[in-house]
């Protein structure tokens, strides 16, 4: 099979969240399945500047075209590296992605919109024989619609099918429909006929998920949410339309990157047989780093951007209760209250309580590596993966009951100790909170019962390889392939 992955976003090239670890670590896997995979991003200044200057990656120049959009005509460049069995292409023009960052731009719109309509000019420039273009997203949610529409001819009538996965539902790509003319060449009918209309605006990931054959999301518990209208942002009854080209398939982890076994990053690597010895090593070295004192203390650990959906505001309502009898570490970046509340919190309670801002790939790895418990209480979570990264590494992660981290946690409740193997809660609240930290700081003491729980944890299977074939299963059955 020949797919198309199209996103804002992948690794190891340009991330800013776990869409860049799916995109890379799925099309990974189907290329070991034997499938060929290309990706496209757009070329980031940071793509640019430092991937390109440091030589990592034979980049090629493949080709360069005008884009049309409307009365703008913009240049385009692509270039390619093959990376992992994955052709890469990165499309290139510095008005529009020369800048800090990937988005949150005040011209997101225009941007993306040109990174869809050059996409469809790539796929036929380089007369490229795609069985499916899977999108993530909204960034590449127009994509079906020029297809399917304005391009048809141009593709001689050859019109690939589409996948869309949904990651984040809380970002829709929303416009003013005045626009559909003024960047997409289209007409305004796609509005008046409800194609892109979405409560008074128009936008891309309502296209898609009315355009593309099926429509998945990344657990089955937020597919379930989706269809229910829990933190789906409105989009419940579009997705109602499509209920039966609806499902949810649970992401994996990139077991080669998240390795205790092999991982170079960390003070000391381990199996689950010195699990209990290698997180004491480890938490020693890191808090050392922070200049925090007592080891002895069971460690909290958070890895996440820092914004509103991942429940960091509960987190930080927690710590006076937790400080003195934990020591915790917080890593992200993100919304600038909650970062400035974060540093806060890290002065008045230097002695038990580090944080850093921006994001560090070592650091992260130390973290896992280190930390006893694993804070993930989030307001909704699509899938999540820091809680599979904490499994590998022997680390707890404490929940809420929501999306996919519903999926991938068992909670301990004091019966089930041979599967649980983390904390969960359903309120969000602090009270909520507070009750699975005070098991896990109870449980602490308990090595033995610990020790059980950490192996549940380090064996249990977040592979891709289940979830890799449920994704050939939707495209086999869209295309009627079968290879
Ligand atoms: C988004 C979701 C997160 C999910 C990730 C990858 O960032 O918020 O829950 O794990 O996408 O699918």
């Amino acid at each position: 099979m020949n797919i198309l992955m199209v996103a804002g976003e992948s690794n190891p090239f340009a991330k800013s969240g776990g869409l860049a670890d799916v995109v890379y670590s799925l099309s990974k896997e189907l290329v070991k399945k034997g499938n060929k995979v290309s990706i496209v991003i757009p070329c980031y200044k940071k793509i640019k500047e430092q991937v390109m200057k440091e030589h990592m990656f034979d980049f090629e120049m493949v080709t360069t075209f005008p884009v049309c959009m409307s009365w703008r005509i913009q240049y385009c460049g692509v270039f390619k590296v093959n990376h992992d069995g994955i052709d890469y292409y990165f499309i290139d023009n510095e008005q529009y992605f020369y800048r800090d960052g990937l988005y949150g731009f005040d011209d997101d719109i225009e941007r993306f919109a040109y990174f869809n309509l050059a996409v469809v000019e790539l796929v036929l420039k380089l007369q490229m024989k795609i069985d499916v273009i899977h999108i993530h997203d909204w960034q590449a949610g127009m994509i079906p619609l020029l297809l399917k529409t304005d391009y048809r001819a141009a593709i001689n009538y050859y019109v690939p099918h589409f996948v869309l996965t949904i990651h984040n539902p809380a970002f829709q790509g929303r416009f003013d429909p005045y626009f559909l003319g003024d960047y997409f060449n289209l007409s305004d009918v796609y509005y008046r006929d409800g194609t892109v209309r979405f409560e008074n605006s128009a936008s891309f990931l309502k296209a898609a998920i009315m355009l593309c054959d099926k429509i998945t999301t990344v657990s089955p518990n937020h597919a379930r949410e989706l269809l229910e209208g829990e933190h789906a942002y409105g989009l419940q009854n579009v997705i109602r339309l499509r209920e039966y080209d609806f499902v949810g398939i649970v992401n994996g982890v990139d077991e080669e990157e998240f390795d205790p076994r092999h991982d170079d990053q960390i003070a000391m690597k381990f199996t689950s047989k010195n699990v209990l010895e290698a997180k004491m090593v480890n938490k020693r070295d890191l808090l050392k780093k922070f200049g925090i004192k007592n080891p002895d203390l069971p460690l909290f650990g958070l890895v996440s951007r820092l914004t509103f959906q991942k429940g960091v505001s509960l987190i930080l309502d927690a710590i006076p209760h937790i400080s003195g009898k934990a020591n915790i570490i917080l890593l992200g970046s993100g919304e600038a209250e909650l970062e400035s509340r974060a540093k806060f919190l890290g002065e008045c309670f230097a002695e038990n309580v580090a944080t850093y801002f921006g994001y560090n790939d070592e650091l992260a790895h130390k973290i896992y590596a280190a930390c006893d418990y694993f804070l993930m209480p989030s307001l909704f979570e699509p899938c999540g993966i820091g809680q599979m990264i904490a499994h590998r590494y022997g680390a707890l992660p404490i929940v809420r009951t929501t999306g996919g981290l519903k999926d991938t946690v068992i909670g301990f409740n004091g019966e089930n100790l041979k599967e649980a193997d983390g904390f969960t809660f359903d309120d969000y609240t602090l009270e909520g909170l507070l009750g699975p930290c005070q098991s896990a700081l109870d449980l602490y003491a308990y090595e033995d019962e610990r020790y059980v729980m950490m192996k549940n944890a380090m064996n249990k299977n977040h592979s891709w390889e289940a979830s890799a074939e449920m994704y050939l299963g939707v495209y086999r059955e869209i295309t009627g392939k079968n290879s």
